[in-house]
C-alpha cells in the first residue's frame, strides 16, 4: 500500500478553514472512523491557527504512513517560519503560553485563552516539536486502531 502526503499553505484564517476540513476527508479516506476523523480536524485547525497566530506562515502536511505499525499512521505535520516554541510541556498546559501562565487581564486582548495544545495532546496519539532549517515543526500523530 503507497504513502500519501498532501500539503496545504497557511497564510490566513480562511486557510485554516480549509485545511481542517480537508484533514477530516483524509481521515476518513484512509480508514479513521467519523469520531476519531473529526478529533484529527480539531487538531488540524489549532495546529494551523497557531500557524496564523504564533507562526508568521508555514504549511499543514497530511501523511499516511500505512507502514507504521501495527495498522498505519496519518501525521500532521506543522511547518512554520515563525520562532521556536520556548517549552512544549509549558505551551501544552491549558492557560499557559510557552513561557508561563498567561496574566488573566490580558486574555481578552491576546485573542486565545492558550488551550490549543492542551487539546493537541488530549486527541493525538503523540505530540513532538523540533527545529529544522529556517523553522520547525510539530507533529501530532494518530495510530489506526
Ligand atoms: N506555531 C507556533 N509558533 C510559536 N509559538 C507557538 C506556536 N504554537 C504555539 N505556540 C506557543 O505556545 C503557546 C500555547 O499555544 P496554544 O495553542 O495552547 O494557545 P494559544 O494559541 O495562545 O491560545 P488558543 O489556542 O487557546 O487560542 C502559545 O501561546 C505560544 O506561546
Ligand atoms: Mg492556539
Amino acid at each position: 500500500m503507497p504513502s500519501e502526503t498532501r500539503s496545504f499553505a497557511i497564510q490566513g484564517r480562511s486557510d485554516v478553514v480549509v485545511a481542517g476540513s480537508q484533514g477530516r476527508r483524509f481521515a476518513v479516506r484512509h480508514g479513521l472512523d467519523v469520531r476519531r476523523a473529526t478529533e484529527l480536524a480539531i487538531v488540524v485547525s489549532e495546529l494551523a491557527s497557531n500557524i496564523v497566530k504564533h507562526g508568521v506562515r508555514g504549511e499543514i502536511r497530511l501523511i499516511w504512513s500505512p507502514e507504521t505499525p501495527p495498522h498505519g499512521e496519518i501525521a500532521v505535520e506543522a511547518h512554520d517560519v515563525g520562532p521556536p516554541i520556548h517549552d512544549l510541556q509549558l505551551a501544552m498546559t491549558d492557560g499557559y503560553d510557552d513561557r508561563g501562565p498567561i496574566d488573566p487581564a490580558l486574555i481578552l486582548r491576546r485573542g486565545g485563552l492558550g488551550t490549543g495544545l492542551g487539546a493537541i495532546a488530549r486527541l493525538a496519539d503523540r505530540l513532538e516539536v523540533r527545529e529544522e532549517a529556517g523553522g520547525k515543526v510539530l507533529t501530532a500523530r494518530f495510530l489506526l486502531r
